[in-house]
């Protein structure tokens, strides 16, 4: 697929998205312990790829000196700037950063590496606008490391929202942070429980979809290392998220 195709159904996807996005997903960080786990310096200057609806990059405001957020989509920064107007908030490309060399002291990503079809110039980017004592900061969802696993994974992400790439393995995410010239400090993976009705909610998704993502779960739900398990109408499933701290090589 090329890259302009893959931009414009992730633009229309997170359009329809926008409005219902920053509920839907508010406090999916909590437990995770990010800041704490990014080693971050009061009044350090934050980047976000991916920045969203600004609920991840907000975790920083209470040490941050400076919040600057990155995305492709201008509905999605448009919720970001009314919720919190003290954010510096541009449209851009993550593989193509419209920051300085060494401008940022932690660059962060979450929950954005797997609606991109080639992470390396995001994560080269992300190491270039560090400062050279700064630090990276993936979040993301990753799969097992079975391949029929993480194929059948994608299958069903990619049915639910068009514009998901790939989640990865953990050790493929490993891999793309050393090529990109980024040495891991520190990772972590987070296990959570989710419902299907949390994560595809009928405010949101077209109803024709839901039913498509609930027969697939029905056929092939235990190919794709979630735990899927009928409860009523609705699933429980298992997300798996990796988080690295990585430093320049
Ligand atoms: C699932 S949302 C995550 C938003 C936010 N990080 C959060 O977790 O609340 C993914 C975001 O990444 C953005 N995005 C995807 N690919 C991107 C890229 N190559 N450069 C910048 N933003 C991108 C999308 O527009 C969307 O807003």
């Amino acid at each position: 697929m090329s890259d302009r195709s893959h931009t414009e159904i992730l633009r229309s996807e997170f359009e329809r998205a926008a409005e219902n996005f920053s509920n839907r997903t508010k406090g999916r960080f909590d437990k995770l312990g990010v800041v704490d786990f990014s080693r971050v310096d009061d009044g350090a200057k934050v980047l976000e790829v991916g920045a969203g609806t600004g609920n991840f990059l907000q975790l920083f405001a209470g040490v941050a000196g400076q919040l600057v957020g990155v995305d492709l989509t201008p509905a999605m920064l448009n919720k970001a700037r009314m919720a919190f107007p003290e954010m510096d908030l541009m449209v851009g490309d993550g593989a193509r950063l419209p920051l300085g060399s060494g401008s940022m002291d932690l660059a962060t990503t979450a929950q954005t590496l797997h609606h991109v079809w080639e992470p390396l110039p995001v994560l080269k980017e992300m190491r270039r606008v560090t400062a050279e004592k700064g630090r990276v900061l993936i979040v993301d969802q990753v799969g097992t490391e079975r391949y029929e696993e993480v194929l059948a994974m994608n299958e069903l992400d990619v049915m639910r929202d068009p514009s998901h790439a790939s989640s990865r393995p953990p050790s493929a995410l490993r891999t793309l942070l050393r090529v990109a010239g980024l040495r891991i400090a520190a990772e972590r993976i987070v296990d959570e429980e989710h419902r299907l009705s949390d994560w595809m909610p009928e405010v949101e998704f077209p109803e024709d979809r839901i039913e498509k993502v609930k027969g697939f779960i029905d056929a092939h739900g235990d190919a794709t290392g979630m735990n899927f398990a009928r409860v009523g109408d609705d699933y429980i499933f298992n997300r798996r998220r990796m988080m690295i701290l990585a430093e320049r090589a």
